[in-house]
């Protein structure tokens, strides 16, 4: 039987993960997270495509591609532009597949602006503060929402 496909998708400076303020996001880099979620979404049955861009019209073209490749899931760190792109919300809100927003830190305890969040009330749900253990708490999420019961499953 086929795998659900979960699209996990990053923002801008997101591909500078493991120099960028390790203090604040982590020594783990793009690359390495990109490893570390295909292990963990073979673990929970799920199909990974793994994708970033710092470009604001690119990622709105990478949810639609989501869409358009009939992905079951959207797991979505949209970086700086969770605060500003209404371009980015509304391609979110396009969506009929659930969606997990994602972010490594807590933007809440950190500064006045990344208060406002444009996602919040257009995705399924969302994961914040817990570094890379986040992604795969997301692909763990993702898979019961969809009803996946993976090898390493209860
Ligand atoms: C981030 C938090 C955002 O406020 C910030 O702009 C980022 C990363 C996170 O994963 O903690 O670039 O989304």
């Amino acid at each position: 039987m086929s795998r659900p496909l979960v699209h996990v998708l990053g923002g801008p400076n997101l591909g500078r993960l493991g120099t960028r303020q390790p203090e604040i996001y982590g020594r783990t880099s793009w690359a390495e997270l990109a490893e570390l979620c295909a292990r963990w979404a073979a673990a929970v049955g799920l199909e990974l495509v793994f994708e970033q861009t710092d470009g604001e019209g690119d990622l709105v073209q990478l949810i639609h591609r989501a869409a358009d490749r009939q992905a079951a899931g959207l797991i979505l760190n949209a970086a700086g532009y969770t605060h500003t792109s209404v371009a980015v919300r509304d391609a979110v809100a396009a969506l009929a597949i659930p969606v997990i927003e994602l972010h490594l830190s807590n933007p809440d305890a950190r500064e006045p602006f990344r208060r406002q969040n444009l996602l919040a009330d257009v995705v399924t749900a969302g994961i914040r503060g817990l570094g890379v253990s986040g992604y795969r708490l997301a692909l763990e999420g993702m898979a019961d929402l969809l009803g996946v019961r993976g090898d390493a499953r209860a």
